[in-house]
């Protein structure tokens, strides 16, 4: 019998076979004798296996969005927020490993990058960053990855509009009645939370590189922080829920500058 067809009401049934530990843990595969390089790869697994986590849930909260079923959907928002914040606290681990430690052994990871992660650029494509960060992103992003962005024509972007517009509502509207009209208040804080600890996800990765290979050095992946990851950082997936609070504050009577054309 395979481990495939083991039904749960058998005595084989356990921790083990549950999580597939053996599958799992069988993929730690380290390519050079450094031991450093067993927290490097740990780290990538674990933030592949939250990308993972986060693809499931955005399906569902678009649906959830699409139902209208906001109470639901903003709770799993609240969720992926968590998970962001929790892969940001991964840094602070891999920077147990010197720059002088993993100096001894990137030269070995040739070609290997982050960048060449799927699924960061899947949770990126749902959330609708092809909607706001431009040209070179989606022509970058459909060379990379060909039909990725085809794949998810709907994105919680998309669905957070619609769900404004279904209930006849401005982002300002409902920050000023937010006690009346809680539910979509709710689900605008959630996004924006989404999308500031995104931010603070590629922040403090940009920090880690400066601090693991130095800002001038040339990535694995082929490219230099000025050409690449600095361009990275004015990516917002709701540009429009950070706009609209300059009008919420100019309305209370504070100074605001002309927005740039
Ligand atoms: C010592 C550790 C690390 C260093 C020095 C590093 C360095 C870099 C560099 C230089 C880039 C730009 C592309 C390139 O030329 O390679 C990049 C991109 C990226 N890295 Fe890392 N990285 C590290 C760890 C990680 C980890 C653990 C992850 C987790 C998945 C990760 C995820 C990414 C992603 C998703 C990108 C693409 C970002 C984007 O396109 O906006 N990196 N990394």
């Amino acid at each position: 019998m395979t481990e495939d067809d083991q039904s749960t009401d058998e005595a084989q049934f356990d921790y083990i076979y549950h999580l597939r530990l053996d599958h799992l843990l069988s993929t730690m595969r380290q390519v050079t004798p450094h031991p450093e390089e067993h927290l490097f790869v740990t780290v990538h697994h674990v933030l592949e296996l939250w990308f993972k986590q986060i693809i499931f849930d955005l399906e569902r909260i678009i649906a959830l969005l699409d139902a209208d079923d906001l109470a639901q959907a903003t709770w799993l928002m609240g969720r992926i927020a968590e998970i962001l914040k929790l892969a940001e606290a991964h840094w602070t681990v891999l920077e147990t490993m010197s720059a002088a430690d993993f100096a001894e052994f990137r030269g070995q990871l040739t070609g290997a990058s982050g960048m060449q992660s799927r699924q960061f650029r899947q949770v990126e494509v749902m959330i609708g960053l092809h909607e706001t960060a431009g040209d070179d992103y989606v022509r970058r992003t459909e060379r990379l990855w060909p039909g990725l962005i085809g794949a998810h024509p709907r994105t919680l972007r998309g669905a957070f509009f619609e769900a404004f517009a279904r209930h006849d509502a401005t982002l300002l509207d409902v920050y000023r009645d937010r006690w009346r009209r809680h539910d979509l208040f709710r689900l605008a804080e959630t996004a924006f939370e989404i999308d500031r600890r995104f931010q603070s996800w590629r922040q403090n990765h940009i920090l880690m590189v400066r601090r693991q290979i130095g800002i001038r050095a040339k990535g694995t992946g082929g490219t230099y922080f000025r050409d690449y990851l600095a361009t990275t950082t004015g990516y917002v997936f709701f540009p429009e829920l950070f706009e609209f609070r300059n009008e919420l504050t100019a309305d209370a009577g504070g100074e605001v500058m002309a927005a740039d054309d």
